[in-house]
């Protein structure tokens, strides 16, 4: 449709109509007992017109080509412009082949596994009718309290913010209006992971100077990279809720940072503002988010008559309106939805596309990229002709998806004992006759995800116990762990004689477990998040910022350490081992010197000296100093994967740039990086090697 057309379109629209366009309902008040005015639309109180003119639909699991040719054949019919809805629904780590959880993507530290992911999902999804999905969540996560850990790259902003481009990348394709692609709505806009003591839900309360320089950072890259909509977070901002916030969504979104998109609140965010006390009725919390930057309500039905009366008071515009509901028209052609409002979905493509063999072997490549190998005294790779027992609440388990599985089915996912059965090359047998015992446990995947906290995210007493009886058998222990969060494991590590960390890895996720045990392939995945030795030293990352006192308890008595524990995590950000070793030298800068005008190459040499080919992630911190604000301890600007045969060596090399270092003070000016700046480079957080410039 032509720009013209959009406007005469807009032009034509009835308030009634117009506000519909603005709000989102559940495609279930199409599916039960359309035509009638019992069920669902009494329920919600819709109108039948409202139900047919509603800007958008959202889905579940029910997501279907077929219904929703239904769906749009009906709107055509019943409404007077047969305007599309927007499908939306939460596709984000696949839809029917389910890939790692993102977390465990962000310990890919690979963002064209982030992309291929989402490419797949738009497949695969597009193909069902969905045209938008809730992805990527950009919340950078630093508490493994919160069950929502599982759905973010992690702990650092740059990998959150890299990521979450990559998907963008990977859902929307070339071209929106092209089959087999996916609209994409970054979430949960701002903060949200900062929740109180990672209860879900709970306040969050954050400086505006951690604002700039560590929750929006990943927004903005995401921004920039073409992605489509915004879902402000259910948390403050301020002590105002995110869809209300005018600061966040008018202010930075809009102002600050030009963006243009669709901003759709989170599901029943407007309606929330009464539990908070802020607004009395339909009419106030909708104002209230409306006039602070949101467009779209998801599922609190208070637009259609909130806003109504609002225009009808005067107290909303007519041009306001126009602006929403326009940015909700343009993502619509965008999509080429007025031309074909089931975006070439269709029920024969749908079936095609279902878990498609070079769609599982991509969530395979994924998996093997994500696991973690956290611990191992020499066991592992498993030897041809050994005796393995396998054992554990998740030996046998085919929840490996983790939460938010779209379409992903348990049935559908390979057991650790199935794959293992197939394979020739070990016997599997009870833990007395083993020569080895595989300990496979940890979360379910319902105790993960939204409101999925936990106050002590740690094995279970009885998970704890079974480790112990496998352990007093005598015989080494491997445990393999399944996670949506980092979890406490200090004394079950120790423990064991190894540790593989599979996050949950998806539809085949069994089989990367047993490749990666068995050194088919080689473990590279390193994490994305902290893992803390207990509860107490949560928040913990690898970015904390500098303190005036030591943190090393030999340094005398008034200290910022512990009294009972230590502040050093179990497992550092970035860690992850391999089967064969790596050894870094030689790190230089091109110049001695970085100024605005002129990036530098910062080198490294890179060899694998141990007796096996493998891949690492070879990561880049700095410590930025002598700067007008503290600074954290490290950050993280770069990472590279690297693949080395044994004895093979490479030099890696990053550009940086003086505009990468930069932070932002409270009002969100850059203050630019002055001085000398030490860089360290390795296989983690905790890397050792280093240079330093002067940067001018
Ligand atoms: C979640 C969002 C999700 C939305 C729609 C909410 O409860 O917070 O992340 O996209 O539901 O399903």
């Amino acid at each position: 449709m032509t720009n013209e057309a959009l406007a005469a379109l807009l032009h034509d629209l009835s308030l009634d109509e117009k506000i519909a366009q603005l709000c989102q309902i559940d495609m279930s008040t199409f599916l039960a007992d359309a035509g009638s005015p019992t069920g669902p639309m009494l329920e919600f109180n819709l109108t039948r017109e409202q139900i047919v003119s509603a800007g958008s639909l959202i889905c579940g699991a029910n997501a279907d080509a077929d219904k929703f040719a239904e769906i749009h054949e009906t709107i055509q019919k019943e409404s007077k412009h047969g305007i599309p809805p927007l499908i939306m629904s939460d596709v984000i780590h696949g839809m029917r082949t389910t890939f790692p959880i993102p977390l465990a993507l962000g310990s890919s530290f690979d963002e064209d596994t982030a992309e291929e992911m989402a490419r797949i999902s738009a497949l695969e999804a597009s193909a069902c009718g969905v045209h938008v999905t809730f992805s990527p969540m950009l919340d950078v996560c630093r508490d493994p309290r919160w069950g929502r850990c599982m759905e973010s790259p992690g702990e650092a902003p740059a990998l959150c913010g890299a990521m979450g481009a990559a998907m963008v990348r990977g859902y929307r394709g070339k071209d929106l209006k092209q089959k087999g692609t996916m609209a994409t709505c970054a979430k949960h806009y701002a903060g949200y992971s900062a929740c109180e003591a990672g209860r879900d839900y709970a306040p969050v309360d954050i400086s505006r100077t951690e604002m700039f320089n560590t929750y929006l950072p990943p927004f903005k890259e995401t921004l920039d990279a073409g992605c489509d909509l915004i879902m402000p977070a259910f948390t403050p901002v301020d002590r105002v809720p995110a869809a209300a916030n005018r600061w966040l969504m008018k202010d930075i979104l809009r102002e600050r940072w030009g963006w243009e998109g669709v901003a759709i609140t989170d599901w029943g965010s407007v309606g929330e503002l009464y539990l908070h006390h802020m607004a009395v009725d339909a009419k106030d919390a909708s104002v209230r988010c409306f006039k602070a930057g949101t467009d779209m309500d998801m599922m609190s039905f208070a637009f259609f008559s909130g806003l109504k009366e609002a225009v009808e008071d005067g107290t909303v515009s007519m041009e306001e309106i126009d602006a929403s509901v326009m940015r909700v028209l343009e993502l619509k052609n965008k999509l080429g939805l007025f031309e074909d409002p089931n975006h070439g979905a269709n029920g024969a493509d749908q079936m095609a596309m279902r878990g498609r063999k070079e769609h599982r072997d991509a969530a395979l490549r994924a998996a093997l990229k994500s696991c973690v190998l956290l611990k191992n005294d020499g066991v592992l790779p498993l030897n041809a002709g050994m005796k393995v027992a396998l054992a554990g609440s998740h030996a046998d388990s085919h929840r490996l998806l983790g939460a938010w599985q779209a379409d992903g089915r348990d049935d559908e996912t390979p057991s650790l004992l199935e794959r293992f059965s197939e394979d020739q090359r070990v016997t599997l047998t009870d833990v007395e006759n083993a020569d080895i015992i595989i300990y496979a446990v940890g979360e379910d995947q319902d105790d993960v995800g939204e409101s999925a906290s936990k106050l002590n995210p740690a094995l279970t007493i009885e998970q704890k116990a079974e480790l112990d009886k496998m352990l007093a058998a005598g015989k080494p222990v491997v445990m393999v762990l399944f996670c949506g969060r980092p979890l406490m494991i200090e004394e079950e590590s120790a423990k064991c004689a190894a540790v593989l960390n599979a996050w949950f890895p998806g539809s085949e996720g069994a089989m990367a477990i047993k490749q990666l045990l068995m050194g088919d392939v080689n473990p590279s995945g390193h994490l994305s998040m902290t893992f803390p030795k207990c509860v107490g030293q949560i928040p913990i990352h690898h970015d904390q910022l500098s303190t005036g006192r030591p943190t090393e308890p030999e340094n005398g008595r008034f200290i910022s350490v512990y009294r009972d524990g230590s502040n050093k995590p179990l497992y550092p950000f970035g860690y992850g081992l391999s089967y064969t070793t790596f050894a870094f030298s030689k790190a230089a800068f091109s110049a001695d010197e970085l100024s605005s005008s002129a990036p530098v190459t910062f080198t490294v040499k890179v060899a694998n000296t141990g007796k096996m080919a493998g891949e690492t992630v070879v990561q880049l911190y700095y410590q930025g100093k002598r700067v007008e604000l503290m600074a954290p301890l490290r950050t993280l600007q770069a990472w590279k994967r690297v693949c080395l045969q044994p004895g093979e060596e490479t030099v890696v090399s990053f550009t940086v740039k003086k505009d990468d270092l930069r932070m932002w003070d409270y009002d969100g000016k850059p203050v630019e990086a002055a001085g000398v700046y030490d860089f360290f480079i390795g296989e983690s957080s905790m890397a050792e090697l280093s240079a330093s410039i002067l940067i001018k």
